[in-house]
């Protein structure tokens, strides 16, 4: 059979994806908003090959073995089983992430999975179907299917719950400052962090009615290039999930104290005219929603508040390519 080369770019959810109403089906528990980058991305070639035995996966050609291995597997079987097939496959993924970035994310790669290998094993899905493909490996590459500002929405099964996009081409100023805070890994991963504040936090139903509440609003304010609402809405947005995380049973968190030194440096620059939100994922990781022409001024005034801080620039980004 034929190879396929797929590429798909990760996304930042402005509106957070956090917690599954279906976890075979990976259901949310609400629907969320992100914005693809142009600087992150994986490449995955594919080959189903009748030699095989099991299926052989390399990332950044190293074997993949363990969970990693078999998240890839199950996946496979999904793509198996809708193209009536049982070979194993081939599989080669290189992740293109600036060096300790810690981006490295599930979304961009089974976006590229979705893509490659579904074309290997001959299917020739629509984008919303691959959409629904990529969201069974992981929620969050639902949305790494289309290019720009995309909404995955919540859905109540395998049919409805599909990223669509909102805004493919964003050709006005905004720009994503990634801020790579490396003081501690993460011990929690987001697929055990999220039902884990769904199943303790007397406070996950607040996070989901605002959600819901800031989904409209969010959408309008892409409409309009509105870049403040953008941003104040994705950073309580953010704000409110890291909350139900802290008032789970056991609590915990991802965010360090540089984390929160970069929290509120934003908060501090926003009090002097200069226009920068923050949101954070399953890490502790900050990334800055800054308008590009900033981008020297908030840099310097990191350097002053954490000295050999790296951040990496991304802007949007294009949908997935096969
Ligand atoms: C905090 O998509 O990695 O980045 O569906 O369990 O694989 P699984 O989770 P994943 O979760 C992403 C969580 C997040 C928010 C987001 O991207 O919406």
């Amino acid at each position: 059979m034929q190879a396929y080369t797929a590429r798909a770019h990760t996304n930042i959810a402005l509106l957070k994806y956090w917690g599954k109403a279906n976890e075979q089906l990976i259901i949310p528990t609400t629907s969320s908003i992100s914005l693809t980058l142009d600087e992150f991305y994986t490449d995955t070639t594919v080959v189903f090959d009748q030699h095989l035995n099991e299926d052989a996966v390399f990332l950044n050609d190293a074997p993949l073995t363990g969970k990693g291995y078999k998240k890839i597997t199950d996946f496979l079987d999904i793509v198996r089983q809708l193209a009536g097939i049982s070979t194993k496959a081939h599989v080669q993924s290189t992740n293109h992430v600036p060096t300790a970035a810690g981006l490295a994310s599930s979304a961009s790669a089974f976006s590229a999975l979705a893509g490659a290998a579904s074309k290997a094993a001959g299917l020739d899905l629509s984008l919303a179907d691959l959409s629904r493909l990529a969201r069974r490996g992981s929620g969050s590459a639902s949305r790494s299917i289309y290019g720009g500002f995309v909404e995955w929405e919540r859905g109540t099964d395998d049919t409805t719950s599909v990223a669509h996009p909102l805004q493919e081409v964003v050709d006005w100023d905004i720009q994503l400052l990634t801020v790579i805070i490396n003081d501690q890994p993460k011990k929690v991963d987001s697929r055990g962090g999220m039902q884990h504040a769904l199943q303790t936090s007397p406070f996950y139903q607040n996070w989901v009615d605002a959600t819901n509440a800031a989904t409209v609003d969010m959408k309008t304010a892409i409409e309009n290039h509105d870049f403040q609402k953008i941003g104040s809405l994705a950073e309580q947005n953010a704000l409110q999930m890291h909350a139900t995380n802290m008032t789970a049973t056991p609590p915990f968190t991802y965010l360090t104290d540089n984390s929160w030194a970069v929290i509120q440096l934003a908060a501090q620059l926003r009090s002097k005219g200069i226009e920068v939100y923050a949101t954070m994922d399953a890490g502790p990781n900050v990334k800055l929603i800054s308008h590009i022409s900033d981008y020297h001024e908030i840099v310097l005034a990191l350097q002053s508040v954490l000295p050999d801080v790296e951040t990496v620039a991304a802007t949007p980004g294009p949908g997935l390519v096969v």
